[in-house]
């Protein structure tokens, strides 16, 4: 009988079985067993990021040393990574099929091999003649890029003993495996052994590694999101992957600020670093459009402009539809809900869709008054000089307003992008040496919404 390597274990009692059961007959529940593999020396579990064992000492001893940082030549992946690649690193590329991920690391890779040195490339998804035409296209064929097609994960390892490179790249941790266990690549298990064996690999060697990963619809990391505890850094591709702007956000980072963005275009000649982005989100904006507004927000460590659109339809179904593409649902159905209470709006019989213009996702609040001046500019059909005036401010729900962070940055970006007005909150008072725009300061909602009648 051959040895048994891999077992059962059901992850919410322990119960272990050498076979898979859809049912713990130690706890009566459904799917929780996963394979493990048998014999393993547990390791203690320390944080990935210690190399050195070290004994306790005063915080104040600690020697604070900069981290060690490859410049990838790419400006706006330097800026999400906060400051470049740091040695050592493990970083999660995510992403929908189709929006640039291989794309990226083929740039990446190919920048870091001709100026650090080799950099293995490892593909399970496609072939070496399919990368290299890819690389020609985007014009990344550096002599010091070797690339091979493998999914043994075992095999990877001797790869990189063998070729010693300064930078390795997974192209996807889904397709690979590894032989002791018995579950397809792409399982739970076998992700999380994968991962495990190329950290433990990266971290003994300081070498930089970029694997990506896919997510499902829901956004979610497929597979364990175990994945996104155990990396340095998780870059996630954010956008439409029929628009050409794509938006790398960073959404953990061990090394630099997290909600930090990079903004692409997708061209023929590969992914296309965006440095200046509000003008590139605002470039299609019509000077006089019923139902949009542009705000500002701030991301990262800059700040951006973009355009709110907003439509509000009588219901023809029961029910009426609230369709959020770029902002958060339950913060519309919040706004709707004030604009409904305290405005006197009805809108329960109406749909409304909001949209952001350029698939960018924006996160805090200070976008909810555009929000809301974009659906009742839609209601009542009056136009927005969208191309003079911005709003910012978070709404509560007694439909005052509450003052917004960095406003002044804010500001600053908005007058150098040609704008003359905006409205915001009363409490958020401009500092001295801000910009120099007409600015009108609201205590409510209402204020706010009733500067649009004149
Ligand atoms: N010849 C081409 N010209 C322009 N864009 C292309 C071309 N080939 C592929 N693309 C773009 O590249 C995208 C695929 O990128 P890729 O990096 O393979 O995605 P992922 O690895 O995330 O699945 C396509 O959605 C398309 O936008
Ligand atoms: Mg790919």
């Amino acid at each position: 009988m051959s040895k048994i390597k891999s077992k059962f274990v059901c992850q919410e009692c322990g119960y272990e079985s050498i076979r898979w059961l859809g049912k713990c007959p130690g706890c009566d529940s459904w799917n929780s067993m996963e394979e493990e593999l048998t014999g393993v020396k547990v390791e203690f579990k320390r944080s990935p990021t210690i190399v050195n064992q070290s004994k306790p000492q005063p915080i104040k001893n600690v020697k604070s040393g900069a981290y060690e940082r490859y410049d990838t030549q790419i400006g706006e992946l330097n800026r999400v990574l906060g400051g470049g690649l740091v040695k050592g690193s493990l970083i999660l590329v995510s992403g929908e099929p189709g929006i640039g991920k291989s794309t990226l690391i083929l740039q990446v890779g190919s920048a870091v091999a001709d100026k650090y040195g080799r950099t293995l490339y490892v593909s399970g998804e496609e072939s070496e003649e399919q990368i290299k035409m890819r690389g020609e296209r985007l014009n990344s064929l550096s002599d010091n890029l070797y690339i091979v097609s493998e999914t043994n994960v075992d095999v990877i390892e001797k790869y990189i003993e063998e070729y010693e490179p300064v930078f390795v790249i997974i192209d996807s941790i889904q397709t690979l495996f590894k032989e002791d266990l018995s579950s397809a690549p792409g399982s739970v298990s076998q992700v999380k052994e994968c991962s495990n064996n190329l950290m433990r690999i990266g971290k003994s060697k300081n070498i930089p590694m970029f694997i990506v990963a896919h997510v499902t619809k829901q956004g979610e990391l497929a597979g364990p999101r175990v994945l996104e505890h155990m990396v340095d850094t998780v870059l996630h591709f954010e956008g439409d992957r029929t628009q050409e702007f794509r938006i790398l956000r960073a959404l953990k980072n061990r090394f630099g600020t997290t909600s930090e963005i990079g903004v692409f275009e997708m061209r023929e000649e590969g992914l296309i670093e965006i440095s200046n982005p509000s003008a590139i989100f605002l470039e299609s904006l019509t000077p006089e459009t019923e139902g949009a507004i542009v705000i500002a927000t701030f991301e990262g460590t800059r700040p951006l402009l973009v355009e709110i659109q907003a439509l509000v339809t009588p219901t023809n179904a029961g029910f009426p539809r609230r369709t959020a593409i770029g902002i958060d649902l339950n913060r519309l159905n919040l706004i709707i809900a004030v604009l409904e209470k305290k405005i006197g709006l009805s809108l329960m019989n109406k749909d409304i869709y909001v949209n952001v213009v350029g698939g960018l996702k924006l996160e805090g609040t200070s976008a909810d008054l555009g929000v809301a001046m974009a659906i009742y500019s839609s209601i009542r059909g009056i136009s927005i000089q969208s191309k003079e005036m911005i709003a910012m401010g978070e709404i509560s729900l007694t439909g005052e307003l509450r003052p917004v962070n960095h406003l002044d940055k804010m500001m600053k970006e908005a007058e150098k992008m040609g704008f003359t007005n905006c409205i915001i909150p009363r409490k958020n008072k401009p500092g001295p040496g801000g910009s120099s725009m007409g600015c009108r300061g609201v205590n409510t909602l209402k204020e706010a919404l009733d500067l649009l009648i004149f």
